[in-house]
């Protein structure tokens, strides 16, 4: 398969493609690095992206940013990092490539433990990966031409603990393989509709 890795350089991007390269063609994308450059807040660069990059059978998202502050210091200039990149980033790219995608295709986006298990400063990111979860279980009852959609939510995982660890005390961290291999799944398994729960 041809496959759109956005996030590719990231700590669960870069695991996603290293397991992918085995059996398929990936093209690596981020907004500085990879092989071709696209920033997930414009439509704009989304469809020249899938205008530029052509017979793709699956795309995965694994990135989008959200703001980590206090309820009480969110602003809603400070909650619209999330809106535009995490929430409206992810689903542009599917509604953006859903006219592009090979027969058969797949979109495997990405959202997070925050959305089932609140952490303090956690509001936003928790939003967009609700919006992004009932998304896919809406659009996967839509998309034509046997294209399929799943999300993955992963909890904290271990390579990300220097970053993140102190938001997510007495959660116990999983390996970034075991998120990795729900993004396979997702992409050359038969499921649609799902959100893999990776706690
Ligand atoms: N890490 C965790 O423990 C964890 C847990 C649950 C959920 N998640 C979610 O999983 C996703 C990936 O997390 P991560 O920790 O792997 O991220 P990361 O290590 O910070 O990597 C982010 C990736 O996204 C790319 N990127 C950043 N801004 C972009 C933009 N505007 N347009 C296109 N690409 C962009 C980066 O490449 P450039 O630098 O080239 O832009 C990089 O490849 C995020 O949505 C995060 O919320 C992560």
């Amino acid at each position: 398969m041809k496959i759109i890795v956005i996030g590719a350089t990231g700590t669960i991007g870069n695991a996603v493609v290293n397991k992918l390269k085995e059996h398929h063609e990936v093209i690596k994308v981020g907004s500085k690095s990879g092989d071709y450059q696209l920033d997930i807040t414009s439509p704009e660069e989304i469809e020249k992206m899938f205008k530029s990059i052509v017979n793709v059978d699956a795309v995965v998202s694994a990135t989008g940013s959200a703001s980590f502050k206090k309820l009480e210091e969110m602003t809603p200039e400070l909650n619209s990092v999330a809106v535009q990149s995490k929430l409206l980033g992810q689903i542009n790219l599917v509604l953006i490539g859903q006219h592009y995608l090979n027969t058969n295709g797949s979109f495997t986006l990405t959202t997070g433990v925050m959305k089932d298990d609140p952490i303090v400063h956690g509001a936003s990111a928790a939003m967009a990966n609700g919006g992004v979860a009932s998304f896919v279980k809406s659009a996967a009852i839509e998309l034509k031409n046997g294209i399929r959609i799943n999300a993955v939510s992963p909890n904290i995982v271990e390579q990300s603990l220097d970053k993140y660890g102190s938001f997510f005390a007495g959660f116990t961290p999983v390996p970034v393989d075991r998120v990795a291999n729900a993004y396979i799944k997702s992409i050359e398994g038969a499921q649609t509709g799902q959100n893999y729960n990776i706690y």
